[in-house]
C-alpha cells in the first residue's frame, strides 16, 4: 500500500461486524473467512478502510466487547493466520484495516480476572481491576448505589465480601489504569496487531479509562453533580490523554504512523482532547448520529464540527449508524421523533419508540429510507472522513420485531426486557434473496432474519436500477474527485429546509430536507438519492452537482 501518512483523514471506512457479516462454516456465526469471501464486494464499494468489530476470543456477554485474550482470533471465527491473509488480502485491494480495542474492561473469563477472583483480597492480582469491599455487615452490599450502563448495579460480588466495578455488562470487570502492568499490556497488544499489518485502532470507550477512586466514594447523585470538566471521578478525565501519549509514541514508531479513533462519548467541546494529533489523532463525532433529520440540526452540526476538527489539528469522521444504534433507514420512518434519553448510547435513537412497544409495522419504511439515502450523500459529500455500518449500504431496516427468545444483547437482559436492546442492527445481512441465512452463510443465522431481508438483499441490488447499493457505489467513486480538498463553504438557498454546500473543484451538495420540492438554478447533477428530476431536489433527497460545464 501507499505509504500515506493521512490516508485516514479523508478515508471511508466500513465497519464490519465479524459475527453478522458472512459465515463461511455454516456454524451461524460469521467469521473471516466469510470476510474473505466477500473481498471483491467490500473493493466494489470503493472504500478505503475496513473496521472489523472485535473478533477475538470471547464469550460474547457483549457481542465480543468482552475480549478474553487480546492477542489471538475467536476460534468460532478462525485463526491468527486467517487474519494474517484478511490483512494481507485487503491491502492487495488497497483498503486499509482499522482493528477494536476494548481497554476500558476484560472479559470475566480473561486469565487476569480469573487469577483475581482466586487469589483473593488484598491480592495484587485484584489490583489490575477495581475490587472494593462491600458496605453493610460481611460487606453484603455493593460499594455505592452505581448503575451500570447496561442497567442494574455497576457491582458485582467476589464472593468473599468484595465487589467489582463493571461500567458496563457483570462479565466485563473494569481495569484499574493506574497499574502500569495493565498500560504495558495494551501497549503490547498495539504492536501485536501493529506488526501483523493492521492500520489504525478504535478505542472502544475511550473516555472512561482512567478513574479516581479515592475514598469515600462518591453516591450516584453526588456523582451526576460533578461537572465533567476532566476532574470528573469516572468520566472524561484530564489523566486519560496520558494513556495516549505513550500510544501515540508507539503509533509513531510506523510508516507510516498507524492512525487511531476514539469512540468518546463526551461534550463536543472536549472531543479535540481525543482528536489532538499527540492524543489518538481523530475521534467519533456522533452529532450527525444524534441529530432528527432536520436542515437546522444538521447545519450546527456540520458548522460546529467542523471547527473543532480544524481546532485539533485533525479532520471531522461522520457517523449516521453503527452496531450500537438503531439503524437509519428505520430512526427517520418512525412516527415520532426518538427522545434523548441521558444514558449510553444505546439507549437512545429510536429504542425507546421499540421500548414503547412501537413494532416493525408502526416504520414509515418508504419515507425513512428515501432520509437515510439522503442523509448518507449529504454525509458522504463533507469534508473528513465517514463511517459506514455493514448494511447502511443497502439501506438495511432495524429488525425491530426479535422475539426475546432470539435476543443477545446483555441490554435487553440486564433491562428486564425493557430495552430491546441492539440486536436489530446486527441481523446478519442479506447477500442473496433466498437459502438458509440470505446468502449469509450454509445454514441459520445466529439471530433470525425476517422474510422481508430478501429485498434488500446485496444480489436484489446489484440488478436493480436506482438501489441504495448501486447509489452509495457511485457516491463513493465520485467522492474521490474532491475528498481530499479542505475546501467547504454553505451557500445560500433562501429556504430553511434546504442545505447547501460547496466543496473543492466546485462540486456541489444540495439536500431538500422539507416536504416542498426545491427548484435549482442548475443542471448539473451528477447523482441524486431520489427521484431524477432535471433541475429540481425532490423532498428528503440529496443531489451532487458537478462542477458547471467549462468549469
Ligand atoms: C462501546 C461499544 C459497545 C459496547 C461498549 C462496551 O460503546 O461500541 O458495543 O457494548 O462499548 O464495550
Amino acid at each position: 500500500m501507499a505509504p500515506d501518512r493521512d490516508w485516514w483523514r479523508h478515508a471511508v471506512v466500513y465497519q464490519v461486524y465479524p459475527r453478522s457479516f458472512a459465515d463461511a462454516d455454516g456454524d451461524g456465526i460469521g467469521d473471516l473467512r466469510g470476510i474473505l469471501s466477500r473481498v471483491d464486494y467490500l473493493a466494489s464499494l470503493g472504500i478505503d478502510a475496513v473496521w472489523l468489530s472485535p473478533f477475538y476470543p470471547s464469550p460474547l456477554a457483549d457481542g465480543g466487547y468482552d475480549v478474553a485474550d487480546y492477542r489471538n482470533v475467536d476460534p468460532r471465527l478462525g485463526t491468527l493466520e486467517d487474519m494474517d491473509e484478511l490483512i494481507a488480502v485487503l491491502h492487495e485491494r488497497g483498503i486499509r484495516v482499522v482493528v477494536d480495542i476494548v481497554p476500558n474492561h476484560t472479559s470475566d473469563r480473561h486469565p487476569w480476572f480469573q487469577e483475581a477472583l482466586a487469589a483473593g483480597r488484598g491480592s495484587e492480582a485484584r489490583e489490575r481491576y477495581i475490587f472494593r469491599d462491600g458496605a453493610g455487615p460481611q460487606g453484603a452490599e455493593p460499594p455505592t448505589d452505581w448503575v451500570s450502563m447496561f442497567g442494574g448495579p455497576a457491582w458485582a460480588p467476589a464472593g468473599d465480601g468484595q465487589w467489582y466495578l463493571h461500567t458496563f455488562a457483570v462479565e466485563q470487570p473494569d481495569l484499574n489504569w493506574d497499574r502500569p502492568d495493565v498500560r504495558a499490556d495494551f501497549v503490547r497488544t498495539l504492536r501485536f496487531w501493529a506488526d501483523r499489518g493492521v492500520d489504525g485502532f478504535r478505542i472502544d470507550v475511550a473516555h472512561m479509562l482512567t478513574k479516581d477512586l479515592t475514598e469515600p466514594l462518591p453516591s450516584r447523585d453526588e456523582l451526576a453533580l460533578i461537572p465533567v470538566d476532566g476532574q470528573h471521578p469516572l468520566l472524561d478525565r484530564d489523566d486519560v490523554h496520558e494513556v495516549y501519549a505513550e500510544w501515540r509514541q508507539v503509533f509513531d514508531e510506523y510508516d507510516p504512523p498507524r492512525a487511531a479513533v476514539a469512540e468518546a462519548w463526551v461534550d463536543s467541546s472536549r472531543v479535540p482532547l481525543y482528536a489532538r494529533p499527540e492524543s489518538l489523532g481523530q475521534a467519533f463525532n456522533f452529532d450527525l448520529l444524534e441529530a432528527d433529520f432536520d436542515a437546522a440540526q444538521f447545519r450546527r452540526v456540520v458548522t460546529e464540527n467542523l471547527a473543532l476538527a480544524a481546532a485539533s489539528g485533525s479532520s471531522s469522521t461522520w457517523v449516521l449508524s453503527n452496531h450500537d444504534v438503531v439503524r437509519p433507514a428505520t430512526r427517520y420512518g418512525l412516527p415520532h421523533p426518538p427522545r434523548k434519553t441521558d444514558g449510553h448510547p444505546a439507549v437512545k435513537h429510536g429504542v425507546q419508540w421499540l421500548r414503547e412497544g412501537g413494532s416493525d409495522s408502526a416504520v414509515d419504511r418508504v419515507a425513512g429510507l428515501r432520509r437515510a439515502r439522503a442523509a448518507a450523500l449529504f454525509m458522504l459529500g463533507l469534508p473528513g472522513s465517514a463511517y459506514l455500518y455493514q448494511g447502511e449500504e443497502l439501506g438495511l431496516p432495524e429488525v425491530g420485531d426479535l422475539a426475546a427468545a432470539a435476543r443477545q444483547d446483555p441490554t435487553f437482559f440486564r433491562s428486564g426486557g425493557q430495552d430491546p436492546g441492539r440486536d436489530g442492527c446486527r441481523v446478519p445481512l442479506p447477500w442473496s434473496p433466498d437459502g438458509p441465512s440470505f446468502g449469509f452463510g450454509p445454514g441459520p443465522a445466529h439471530l433470525p432474519q425476517p422474510a422481508w431481508f430478501a429485498e434488500y438483499s446485496v444480489a436484489a441490488q446489484e440488478e436493480a436500477v436506482g438501489s441504495t447499493l448501486r447509489l452509495l457505489r457511485r457516491a463513493l467513486a465520485l467522492r474521490r474527485r474532491f475528498a481530499e480538498t479542505a475546501v467547504f463553504e454553505w451557500v445560500d438557498t433562501g429556504d430553511p429546509d434546504v442545505l447547501r454546500y460547496r466543496r473543492g473543484g466546485g462540486w456541489e451538495v444540495v439536500t431538500n430536507f422539507g416536504p416542498a420540492p426545491y427548484d435549482l438554478d442548475r443542471i448539473e447533477m451528477a447523482v441524486t438519492s431520489g427521484l431524477n428530476i432535471m433541475g429540481v431536489v425532490p423532498p428528503d433527497t440529496t443531489v451532487w452537482l458537478a462542477p458547471a460545464s467549462g468549469a
